[in-house]
């Protein structure tokens, strides 16, 4: 693995002093895309939580779960909202394999994870990406690239995996979700996770802390407080679990014995 530093691509923006979530992701997963500040608190985090990068893996499998379920459910379009710096298994990779034609629109704040979607994303007519903070869903559904790639009166599947957790009360997440419901069309899905501190409380409660730190603190959120979020979607089955609970591809896979090790949430909404 070789680390960047400066890289010619990066945004001149950056401020390689101070971490940012989507490269502190990007290390977990064994990515290059990050600099020393991101390093260092990942690192740190990992000490607190030494399952991290093995729960990062447990969120990135589970998103390609939700989004094989959405194709099987006959969505054709796909809104990704805090999708990160690009890894292997992409929304667009996996929706593209099943249909080239479908559109997919990722979207995120980090300017990083901008930038390298856009450099990977070169010549692909299907997908695209929207540099928008998802806290504005006016400014996000305005927006005309978005417009132009979904059609908002079919069937969208929006996937926030791993973002929520970063939208602090005070901006109230389930009132953004609230307008999000309200801009996509009945027979949308939602597929989301979420950091909890309901089973490693000790550890998730600790890297809480130290997240708090950092310019994007984390908010751990309790079964309840996730399910609120859904407020108006009907759950598919089997509901909010674990992480690798959500429709596991084998009985391995599920942890069925360890599942709340996972500290994060995972489900999927049908929009009536
Ligand atoms: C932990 S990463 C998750 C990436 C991807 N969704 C995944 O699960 O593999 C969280 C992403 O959300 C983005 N993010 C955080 N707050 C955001 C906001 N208010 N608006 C848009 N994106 C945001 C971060 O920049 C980061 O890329």
């Amino acid at each position: 693995m070789h680390w960047l530093e400066r890289p010619d691509w990066a945004p001149g923006e950056i401020d390689l002093e101070r971490p940012s979530v989507a490269r502190v992701y990007d290390y977990y997963l064994g990515g290059s895309h990050n600099f020393a500040v991101d390093r260092q608190l990942a690192q740190r985090a990992i000490r607190l939580m030494p399952d991290l990068p093995l729960i990062m893996q447990a969120n990135r499998a589970f998103l390609r779960r939700a989004v094989r379920f959405l194709l099987a459910a006959g969505v054709r379009q796909f809104l990704d909202i805090g999708s990160g710096i690009p890894t292997v298994g992409n929304v667009h990779e996996i929706v593209h394999a099943s249909d080239p034609d479908a559109p997919v629109v990722y979207v995120d704040s980090d300017p990083v994870a901008v930038a390298h979607s856009r450099a990977i994303l070169e010549g692909n007519r299907s997908a695209t990406v929207v540099q928008c903070d998802l806290r504005d869903p006016r400014a996000l559904f305005g927006d005309p690239a978005l417009r132009a790639a979904l059609d908002l009166s079919q069937p969208v599947g929006v996937l926030m995996i791993a973002v929520l957790h970063f939208v602090p009360d005070s901006d109230d997440p389930a009132g953004v979700v609230g307008r999000l419901y309200d801009e996509i069309a009945p027979g949308s899905y939602l597929a989301l996770t979420h950091a909890t501190a309901d089973g490693d409380q000790a550890n998730a409660r600790a890297v809480g802390e130290l997240y708090a730190q950092s310019p994007s603190p984390l908010v751990l959120r309790s079964r309840a407080e996730v399910s609120a979020l859904f407020k108006g979607f009907s759950p598919i089955d089997p509901g909010i679990v674990f992480l690798p609970v959500w429709r596991p591809e084998s009985e391995r896979d599920s942890h069925a014995h360890e599942a709340e090790r996972f500290s994060g949430y995972a489900g999927v909404g049908l929009r009536t």
